[in-house]
C-alpha cells in the first residue's frame, strides 16, 4: 500500500442549503479522517462500519487517525456482499449505536463499499431520529457514486433498495489510495459509473477519459481527477434535485436495462456485478438510440469501444449462464421503478454527453430491438 505524502485533497461541495457538504478527494486521506473529522464534527464520538474485507485492509489506520484526533471510536464488522444489504444487518447496527450510547450529535462513518454506505447510512438516518453520518468510500463506485447524494437503504425480498431513506453525510472522504486493493474487475466496474457521468452530459470528460483511461487505472493524479470530476458531475445533479423528482432520473443511464440484466442473473456476482450491468446497458441505451434515429451510430460505436476498452461488457451474450429471454428482460424493466402507468421512461441519447428522460417509449420498439439484441 503506498503511503503517499499528504497534498491538500481536491474539495468539491455538494450544495444543499443547510445540508450542504463536502467531498474530500486525495491520495493518504484515511490518515487525515480525524483531523477532518473533528473539523466537521467538534467533539463527536464515532461507530465505524465496515466489511470485514475492507476492515483487514485498512480500519487499523483509520483507527488510529481517528484515534490520534482524539476521537472515540468503535468498529463494527460486517460480512462483505450485496447480502448485508438487509434488515436483519440493519437492525445490527442500530442496535450496536444505542449500544454504544452515541447521541444525535455523534457520527457513523460507513467505511466501505457501496453495500455499508446504504445500510450504515440508513441506520444513521433513523437511530435517534437522525445521526450525523461520514462517508469513507473504499470502492471506486462508492467514492464516485454511491456515497455522494444522500440515498441510502437495504433490500427487501421484493427487491433491491426499496426500503430506505434520503440522508445525506455530513462529509465524504475519499481516499484515492484505498482503491489500489480493490479488484480489478471490481475497479472497471466502478469505472462503468465514471463513464456514465461523460456519457450524461458532460462530452469533454469523456474525451479526457478516451485519452487518460490507462493512467486512472494506474492511480496517481489522473485517477484522483476522475474521482473529482465524478463527484462534481453527481453534486451538480444532485444539487438541482435532491429527491429525485426530475433531471436526478438522468443518473439512471444505462441503469433501466442493467438492473433488468443483474435480476435476470440473479443478483449473483459471478455472473455480473453492477457496474458490468450498467456497462450493456448504457451500450444498450445508445444502440437503442440509434434504432430509434435519436444518436448518430458512430457516437454510439465511440461510447461502446471505450467501455470495451476499459475491459468491460457491452452485450448480453457476455454475461455467462442462460435465462436471457425477451419475455424476461421485458417484465423485469416493466417491474422497474422508473416505468409509471403504462408508458416507459427511459434514458436515452442524442450523442455522446446528450443524454436525456424519453417518457414515451414504445414497447413495441423496445420489444423489436431486444430481439435483435438476442439474436445477435
Ligand atoms: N446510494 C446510492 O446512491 C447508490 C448508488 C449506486 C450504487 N449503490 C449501491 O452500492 C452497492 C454496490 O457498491 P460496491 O460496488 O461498492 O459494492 P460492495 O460494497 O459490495 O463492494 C464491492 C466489493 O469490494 C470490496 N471492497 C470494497 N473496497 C475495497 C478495497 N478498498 N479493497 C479491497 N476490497 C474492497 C468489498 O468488500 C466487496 O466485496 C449496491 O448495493 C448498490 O445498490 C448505491
Ligand atoms: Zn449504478
Amino acid at each position: 500500500m503506498s503511503q503517499t505524502p499528504v497534498a491538500a485533497p481536491v474539495r468539491v461541495r455538494v450544495d444543499l442549503g443547510p445540508r450542504s457538504y463536502d467531498i474530500l478527494i486525495g491520495p493518504g486521506l484515511l490518515g487525515e479522517a480525524g483531523r477532518h473529522l473533528a473539523a466537521a464534527l467538534p467533539g463527536a464520538r464515532a461507530l465505524v462500519v465496515s466489511d470485514e474485507t475492507v476492515a483487514g485492509l485498512h480500519a487499523d489506520r483509520l483507527l488510529a487517525a481517528l484515534s490520534e484526533a482524539g476521537i472515540a471510536a468503535s468498529l463494527l464488522t460486517l460480512p462483505p456482499g450485496e447480502t448485508t444489504k438487509s434488515f436483519d444487518h440493519l437492525i445490527a447496527v442500530v442496535d450496536r449505536i444505542l449500544a454504544e450510547r452515541l447521541e444525535r450529535g455523534d457520527a457513523v462513518v460507513a467505511f466501505g463499499g457501496g453495500v455499508i454506505g446504504d445500510l450504515s447510512g440508513f441506520a444513521a438516518g433513523i437511530a435517534r431520529r437522525g445521526m450525523h453520518l461520514i462517508q469513507v468510500p473504499t470502492s471506486l463506485l462508492a467514492q464516485v457514486d454511491s456515497s455522494v447524494g444522500g440515498k441510502t437503504g437495504i433490500n427487501s425480498p421484493c427487491g433491491k433498495n426499496l426500503v430506505g431513506v434520503f440522508h445525506q453525510p455530513a462529509l465524504v472522504l475519499a481516499d484515492t489510495d484505498v482503491l489500489d486493493t480493490l479488484s480489478e474487475r471490481e475497479f472497471r466496474a466502478g469505472y462503468a459509473e465514471v463513464v456514465k457521468y461523460g456519457l450524461i452530459d458532460r462530452p469533454d470528460f469523456f474525451e479526457w477519459l478516451e485519452r487518460n483511461r490507462a493512467a486512472i487505472f494506474a492511480g496517481g493524479a489522473a485517477r484522483v481527477e476522475a474521482v473529482a470530476q465524478s463527484c462534481r458531475a453527481k453534486a451538480a445533479v444532485v444539487a438541482g434535485d435532491e429527491r429525485e423528482d426530475g433531471d436526478r432520473a438522468l443518473l439512471n443511464l444505462g441503469h433501466t436495462f442493467g438492473h433488468a440484466l443483474e435480476s435476470v442473473a440473479r443478483y449473483d456476482p459471478a455472473r455480473l456485478v453492477h457496474g458490468e450491468g450498467v456497462s450493456i446497458g448504457m451500450a444498450l441505451a445508445h444502440r437503442f438510440s440509434v434504432r430509434l434515429g435519436l444518436c448518430p451510430g458512430q457516437d454510439a460505436g465511440r461510447a461502446e469501444a471505450h467501455l470495451r476498452a476499459a475491459g468491460l461488457p457491452t452485450r448480453i451474450q457476455e454475461i455467462p449462464g442462460d435465462g436471457f429471454t425477451l419475455d424476461a428482460l421485458m417484465d423485469r424493466i416493466a417491474q422497474d421503478k422508473k416505468v409509471s402507468r403504462g408508458a416507459l421512461t427511459f434514458i436515452l441519447t442524442r450523442g455522446l454527453g446528450q443524454a436525456f428522460v424519453a417518457r414515451d417509449v414504445s414497447p413495441d420498439a423496445l420489444r423489436d430491438f431486444l430481439l435483435d439484441e438476442l439474436r445477435a
